[in-house]
């Protein structure tokens, strides 16, 4: 084979880089291009819902807070995580994340399927004073959560917001967001059936323990008691039936 005209190439730099990102781009588009179309990318998987607007003010102090500098939300599959956190994540189970919260550090545990393994008691110690129930722990304690008022003035505002981003809120969820949020900390709520339809599997109870206001530890726990919780792995086939 006569290689003289490749020296074209390997004598100018500009030339070669040309031809490395011509490469490299032809090289992506045919390994992240099909994603766009394929199915399974964006499987839809039953039993996943919107946040409740209680979910969703925990989930905006967890970022706030910045627990995701210490903790992922993304069990990888690979054995020795889903032996330890159960069965791994799935993409559906973060698709109205905004932004998404899979995290790149664990300093603490993955929180994706923390959902229902701890008492309400338990986070309320743990939120407090982490030491209080793991002696060896290095979390700060956030105990101001238990004692501040939850901010949730502009609840309807954030879901409007989520629901520019794809999120399939809908014009009742949104006008009566303020009152399901308050309705979710007291299982006396008039409107209880109508927000448990809205929102299937919600918890519905004083997540903080304290009935006289509606905390910032109320939303914390009620995401944390959320998470991982929606899809039934019992019923789950990865190979198929959940894809529409
Ligand atoms: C400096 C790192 C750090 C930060 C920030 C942090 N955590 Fe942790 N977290 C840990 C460590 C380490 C553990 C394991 C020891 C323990 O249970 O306290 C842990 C454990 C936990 C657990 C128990 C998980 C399990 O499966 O046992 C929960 C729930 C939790 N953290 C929630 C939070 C929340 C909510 C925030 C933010 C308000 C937060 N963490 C911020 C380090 C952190």
């Amino acid at each position: 084979m006569d290689w003289s005209k490749h020296q074209i190439l390997e004598k100018s730099s500009v030339l070669l880089l040309l031809g490395i990102l011509i490469t490299v781009a032809i090289g992506g588009l045919v390994e992240i291009a099909p994603l766009f179309w394929l199915s399974s990318t964006i499987e839809k998987v039953s039993g996943m819902r919107p946040y409740t607007p209680l979910e969703l003010a925990g989930r905006d102090i967890y970022i706030r807070e910045g627990c995701y500098l210490c903790h992922s939300q993304m069990i990888r599959s690979l054995r020795d995580e889903v032996e330890r956190y159960g069965h791994y994540s799935l993409a559906a189970e973060s698709m109205y994340d905004h932004p998404f919260q899979w995290g790149s550090k664990r300093t603490g545990p993955d929180l994706a399927r923390v959902g229902g393994k701890y008492s309400d008691e338990w986070h309320i110690a743990h939120m407090t004073n982490p030491r209080a129930v793991v002696p060896e722990s290095v979390m700060p304690g956030y105990p101001f959560l238990a004692k501040r008022a939850l901010d949730y003035g502009d609840i309807a505002d954030r879901l409007t917001v989520l629901r520019e981003e794809g999120v399939p809120y809908t014009d009742e969820m949104i006008k009566d967001a303020k009152a399901d949020l308050e309705g979710q900390v007291d299982p006396n709520a008039a409107a209880i059936k109508d927000f448990l339809a809205r929102y299937p599997k919600a918890q519905v109870r004083q997540f903080d323990g304290d009935p006289s206001f509606v905390s910032e530890l109320d939303a914390v726990i009620a995401y944390l008691q959320m998470l991982g919780t929606l899809v039934d792995f019992a019923t789950f086939d990865a190979a198929g039936p959940n894809l529409r």
